[in-house]
């Protein structure tokens, strides 16, 4: 039961907590005047937060590398790019709510920050390990010219971003640090209140990953480190020690709001429910303390007779003509006295789910008290994650096998096993419409295990896949395959996941979404070129026409658009054509949008009658601004609640 304060808030220690839920990574600790530890604002790295420049000062406390502050700066720093639609990649454009995403992960997650914003119910993520082979995307921040130019491996679509990590690299650890670091700052935003975070990784980095990821959640949100046995004999280990296993860390958001919960029985932990009675199945709990404060010296209030009814086992505190048998916590080896799990008054008011039994206990008949622990009496039995797991369907090997059955040969050497996934997903409770993501997605078996799982529980969870157009080299299996680079693999992947299951149960998978929508990021869909209002000339007038890039088409300015006003990718849309203009609903009306030069009045007039929640022109289809004065006018009369924007 919660207390009554009785006394006004502590405001300072408040004030810190509301810091703690914008920047957890600024609390830090120190110890109050009795020496007790109390948290505090780091200030300098509060201050790092606020600005976007790099702040000059000491950065040996708590946990830092070289170029941290940095890696905020990046984080924090605003990217001119956009996210254009691919429709002849896409599948099942117009109904699916997946989405596919090609670009480096960090650049994708800003421009996905407002619209996603505390909407991700999961993330899963499996960066490089950062064992000294892999291949590690050159943020802005890292090194300079000199340093870059050697440690360049000219692979990737866009190769000269992407550079191996090898350990003589003198900043090896620092490099990957600020890497992860600023994706998962941002991670953060678009994870839900009660979001869950996942992170794999290896022995090269855990204790590195650890500490940031304590740092960017706060380490009371930490949920645990699981250990997976990913390699049960442990082969291709190089050191003295063979690697079994490697780690799955397990964040919230807010570990108060968490949504873990925990997996399915399975059927050996279903079979012990072997009881019946009118309630349902149920199985047997002594009601003796095993463990803990087991003996009665320690919890005196916890030692008392139970009495038995020896005809039908039931129980009571009394003693009398029908509950005539005496049962007491008795350690059976020692038999010292224990206690009960539960107090007096928790049995009384519980009298229906106790039984008694007589047992056998070193070779003498005793009356002994058991729980009837029932398998569904309060909706479905789950059980807590463990914090090993060692299914033989995690088995690393698994992961390869699958790619190998869907694509007759290895074209990815990463993937993690499906299982794997759908017990992480499974372990979150979601609903219809949550979204997973993966930002490191590889060959996209976050997406796999999405759609596997939606089957098995019928939950219709949304995925969200980024991945680098990392190129394939050209002695790999999956070049010669056909495939270029990495993203043509992950899409594959899904459409041929998503085929087989629906082959493989066509009945009950009618309406499982197996599509998603493909956008690459790319430059800004406007031109460079901006002039104040002072700076405009006559002969400008062309350049002004021209202020969206040539090659851009209606629907890259259309999601552009939502991008910029923070609305989701996977809505549905219509274009339809008003008076020959193009006109774009999107979401029946949370955005009209329509791009075309010289749109005439009645058009907009049309449009306005519709009273969408936002408009959008294109700047230069007004040619003089009295038009433009008419469009505000125009709206302001029938529309008023709409907002209106040009570009
Ligand atoms: C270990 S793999 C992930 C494998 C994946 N879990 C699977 O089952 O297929 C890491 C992936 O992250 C990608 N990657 C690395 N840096 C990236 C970046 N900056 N943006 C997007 N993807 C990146 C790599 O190309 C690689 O495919």
């Amino acid at each position: 039961m919660e207390k009554m304060r009785m006394e006004t808030l502590d405001m300072v220690s408040e004030n810190i907590k509301k810091i703690e839920n914008l920047f957890p990574n600024c609390i830090t600790e120190t110890v109050d005047e009795n020496g007790k530890p109390k948290k505090a604002i780091n200030f300098e790295l509060l201050r790092q937060m606020l600005s976007s420049d790099v702040i000059e000062g000491n950065e040996a406390y708590e946990f830092t590398w070289v170029g941290k502050k940095a890696a905020i700066v990046e984080a924090n720093k605003p990217i001119r790019k956009t996210l254009r639609p691919c429709l002849e990649e896409s599948v099942n454009w117009d109904k699916t709510e997946n989405l596919y995403i090609e670009g480096d992960n960090l650049e994708v997650l800003k421009l996905l920050q407002e619209s996603y914003l505390g909407k991700v119910k999961m993330i899963y993520i499996d960066p490089p390990y950062n064992t000294g082979n892999d291949f590690i995307y050159r943020d802005d921040f890292k090194m300079d010219q000199d340093d870059y130019d050697e440690q360049t491996g000219n692979i990737g679509e866009e190769g000269e971003h992407l550079f191996k990590n090898s350990d003589s690299n003198g900043r090896f650890h620092s490099d990957w640090c600020s890497m992860l670091f600023a994706r998962l700052m941002i991670a953060r935003n678009i994870l839900s209140e009660n979001g869950v975070i996942f992170v794999s990784i290896d022995e090269h980095e855990v204790d590195n990953c650890l500490k940031i990821l304590d740092e960017v959640f706060g380490r009371t949100n930490r949920v645990g480190v699981i250990i997976i046995k990913s390699n049960p004999r442990g082969s291709m280990s190089i050191g003295e020690l063979a690697n079994l296993h490697e780690y799955l860390i397990v964040y919230c958001k807010e570990a108060l709001n968490g949504k873990i919960i925990g997996h399915k029985l399975t059927e050996s932990m279903t079979d012990e429910y072997k009881f019946k009675d009118e309630f349902g199945s149920y199985r047997l709990l002594g009601l003796r303390m095993r463990g803990g404060f087991w003996r009665r010296s320690e919890r005196p209030n916890l030692y008392f007779p139970i009495f038995i009814n020896p005809k039908t086992g039931l129980i009571s505190l009394e003693h009398n003509k029908t509950y005539t048998e005496k049962a007491l916590p008795v350690q059976p080896t020692t038999m010292e006295d224990g206690t009960w799990r539960w107090s007096k008054e928790k049995v009384e008011s519980n009298y229906q789910l106790l039984l008694g039994k007589k047992v056998n206990r070193n070779g003498k008949d005793v009356w002994d008290v058991f729980q009837k622990d029932y398998l569904e009496r309060e909706g479905e039995r789950r059980t807590k994650a463990k914090s090993i797991w060692e299914d033989a369907e995690i088995n690393y090997q698994n992961g390869t096998a699958e790619i190998k059955s869907l694509f007759r040969c290895s074209v990815f050497d990463y993937s993690k096993p499906v299982f794997l996934l759908k017990k992480a997903i499974e372990m979150v409770g979601m609903d219809n419409d949550d979204i997973v993501m993966d930002f490191f997605s590889g060959s996209a078996t976050t997406a796999h295990a999405v759609i596997q799982q939606n089957v098995e529980d019928g939950i219709k969870r949304k995925f969200i896949m980024v991945q680098l157009p990392e190129r394939c080299d050209e002695n790999s299996d999956a070049f010669k395959a056909g495939f270029n680079n990495i993203c043509e693999i992950g899409k594959e992947r899904i459409r041929r996941a998503g085929a087989k299951i629906k082959e493989e149960k066509p009945l009950i998978t009618q309406d499982l979404d197996v599509g998603f929508r493909v956008f690459k990021l790319d430059d800004s869909n406007m031109n460079d070129v901006y002039y104040s209002a002072n700076e405009y000339k006559q002969d400008m007038l062309s350049l002004m026409e021209s202020n969206v890039k040539e090659d851009r088409a209606d629907l890259d300015l259309l999601f552009g658009c939502l991008l910029e006003w923070g609305l989701p990718l996977s809505l549905p849309y219509t274009s339809e054509k008003i008076e020959n203009c193009t006109v774009h609903t999107y979401n029946d009306g949370d955005l009209i949008a329509c791009f075309d030069e010289n749109v005439p009045e009645s058009v907009i007039k049309t449009i306005a009658k519709r009273k969408p929640l936002r408009a959008v022109f294109r700047d230069s289809s007004f040619e003089s601004s009295p038009s433009k004065i008419n469009l505000t006018e125009i709206f302001k009369m029938l529309a008023p609640d709409t907002r209106v924007k040009v570009i």
